[in-house]
């Protein structure tokens, strides 16, 4: 059964990027993508993600080709520079039938696989609102940065599931529970 997760690194203090945008406090650590609970084997998982424009900017800034074979969406309102050849749709979600329709396309493309939210905190947010949020995968990096984007910006109740130590990230997996 294909869950939804948002899979993320955050701050101590809650934040995935920094003030503008920065993620120097992440690529600058430690952490071992093949050990407990890792990228490698959460990649493995994933047969559809959804990010907010400023993550695809942030991708495209780097310079670097764009990395996922899975279908992608990007929410946006704008027109953002496309990955020639790559399987990228760019939508927007204006009410919660807009989520929930682009919630089927995104579990419809996952096949037996799962869906990821890459990000950021209030796509990841509106998803949660809406019911349509499984599961919340953190790996909490040892820094607060006291401002910048957030993890989650909404009221989520979470279970504890499992959690590891990898490189220096303390990695925790929760599962979200549903009101009612
Ligand atoms: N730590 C990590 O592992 C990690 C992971 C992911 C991202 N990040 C970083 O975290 C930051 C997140 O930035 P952010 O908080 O601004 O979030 P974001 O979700 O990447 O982008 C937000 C933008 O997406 C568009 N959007 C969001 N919901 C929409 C909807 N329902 N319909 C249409 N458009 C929608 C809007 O822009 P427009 O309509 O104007 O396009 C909105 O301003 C980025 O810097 C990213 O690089 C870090």
């Amino acid at each position: 059964m294909t869950r939804t997760v948002y899979y993320t690194a955050t701050t101590l203090d809650g934040f995935i990027a920094g003030p503008g945008h920065s993620l120097d406090w992440l690529l600058s650590r430690e952490a071992d993508p093949e050990g407990a609970m890792g990228y490698q084997a959460f990649e493995k998982t994933v047969g559809s993600l959804v990010m907010g424009s400023s993550t695809y900017e942030w991708v495209q800034r780097q310079g670097a080709d764009w990395s996922y074979d899975q279908p992608a969406w990007v929410l946006t309102h704008r027109a953002l520079r496309p990955y020639e050849g790559r399987d990228i749709r760019f939508t927007a979600a204006d009410s919660p039938a807009d989520l929930r329709a682009l919630h089927a396309e995104l579990v419809a493309a996952a096949g037996d696989l799962d869906v990821w939210i890459v990000g950021g905190g209030p796509v990841a947010a509106q998803f949660a609102d809406a019911g349509l949020l499984d599961e919340v995968v953190v790996s909490i990096a040892p820094v607060t940065l006291g401002a910048g984007m957030p993890l989650l910006p909404t009221h989520v109740e979470l279970v504890t599931r499992e959690v590891a130590q990898n490189g220096e990230f303390t990695v925790v997996r929760y599962d979200v529970v549903r009101p009612g």
